[in-house]
């Protein structure tokens, strides 16, 4: 059986039994809105025009791929290669929705632009682009995160948005999306939610995958060219799911290219100290979707935890679930030990400092490399950089 893949969600959101919009009806009602104008907009061609020359001009895109020849020798058997989103402006893949969700906003009117963030990407990169787009923009954050990831908090402020730091629950991402929202309501009207990845009620999964989907797009044509043939295995670490779909939707087609998400499983899959909600999630509900969910009896979301901030959420991008049970996908898992390991062996081996939530598919594809022939590939997805997590590492291994 063939699937379009691309004509995905359905009207109502859904991506098979996932999605949709779990939602009073007058929130549907705004989320309708921006449904319609999201599809109305993203035909024209002053708005292609827009977004394409500021991914060009001021993202730096196409970002390049990069054979990463040292490590490969390390590991022996497949060639390791790189998608580089970490050289995007701002450090990682998220400004490639941020752009598309502000230019958005202001097409719509909107007089302010509200998010949550966890490792402080999303919310540098909303920051960005708000002060590029000319609209007020307000970023909530987990205590834990703003602690852990400083200097996006810094950066933030410099760009002239409101952080808001978030004290309740567990500090992190899912309190400050909880957060985030309660403000969105108090006027959605007027303000505009930019979720910070594939997640959340309908559009937003579909949108966000349609920004971010210009990565894979990207990779298959230059790994052609390059190569001459496509990566054997693709990959990406998976937290709501954003940089993973981006790189994944090219290739959805190409049954011969193996396609592998990467979930944390911080301090141990058999500990409640972990995010692999792919992998031991069941299906539930949250922030207004339909998805696998870590949570407890009565259906209300455990508290999740990784050492990379932007992927501790017990929840995760529908189109994701869809694609497991469909076996088009593969979950795995790599937990904080093997991220610290790929962390550092990546800084030393490439003079590449990955970010914590990228070094979890550089975990992965290190895992896997011997077990492949020599004239194989993978392709990993480098969805950001770490500069955030540098002190942190550098505390936690003593430098
Ligand atoms: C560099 C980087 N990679 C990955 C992620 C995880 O998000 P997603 O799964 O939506 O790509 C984040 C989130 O903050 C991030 O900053």
């Amino acid at each position: 059986m063939t699937i379009d893949f691309l004509t995905m969600p359905d009207n109502e959101g859904y991506f098979g039994e996932y999605g949709g919009q779990v939602l009073p009806p007058e929130m549907k009602k705004i989320m309708d809105e921006i449904n319609e104008a999201y599809d109305q907009v993203r035909k024209t061609e002053a708005f292609q025009k827009e977004l394409s020359s500021l991914n060009k001009d001021y993202t730096g895109r196409p970002s390049p791929i990069y054979f990463a020849s040292r490590l490969t020798e390390k590991c022996g058997g497949a060639g390791i290669y790189f998608k580089r989103e970490d050289l995007n402006h701002t450090g990682a893949h998220k400004i490639n929705h941020c752009l598309g969700e502000a230019l958005l906003a202001r097409y719509m009117g909107k007089t302010k632009v509200l998010a949550e963030t966890g490792a402080g990407q999303h919310g540098v990169a909303l920051a960005t682009a708000c002060a590029l787009v000319g609209i007020d923009c307000e970023i909530h954050m987990g205590e834990i995160d703003i602690e852990k990831e400083h200097p996006n908090v810094t950066k933030m402020k410099i760009l002239g948005c409101k952080l808001v730091p978030v004290s309740r629950g567990t500090r992190t991402l899912k309190d400050a999306v909880d957060s985030a929202f309660e403000e969105y309501l108090t006027d959605p009207v007027n303000f505009f939610y930019a979720i910070g990845s594939v997640v959340g009620p309908h559009p937003f999964p579909k949108m966000v995958r349609d920004f971010q989907s210009i990565v894979g797009y990207e990779a298959r044509e230059q790994f052609l060219e390059k190569k001459g043939k496509l990566p054997d295995v693709i990959t990406a670490c998976v937290g709501g799911g954003s940089n993973a779909i981006g790189l994944f939707t090219a290739f959805l087609e190409d049954q011969d290219v193996k396609i592998v998400g990467i979930e944390p499983a911080g301090k141990g899959l058999d500990t409640e100290e972990h995010a692999a909600t792919m992998t031991l999630g069941t299906k539930g509900a949250i922030h207004g979707f339909e998805c696998y969910l870590l949570q407890d009896g009565e259906g209300n979301p455990l508290p999740v935890y990784s050492i990379a901030s932007g992927l501790d959420y017990p929840g995760v991008g529908p189109q994701h679930c869809y694609l497991k049970d469909i076996e088009r996908i593969t979950y795995e898992t790599a937990d904080d030990r093997e991220c610290l390991d790929a962390f550092m062996v990546m800084s030393r081996l490439e003079g590449i400092i990955p970010a914590l939530e990228s070094a979890h598919a550089i975990a992965y594809a290190m895992r896997i490399a011997a077990d492949m022939d020599e004239d194989q590939e993978i392709l990993v997805n480098l969805s950001g950089r770490g500069d955030k997590d540098a002190d942190f590492v550098a505390q936690r291994l003593g430098l």
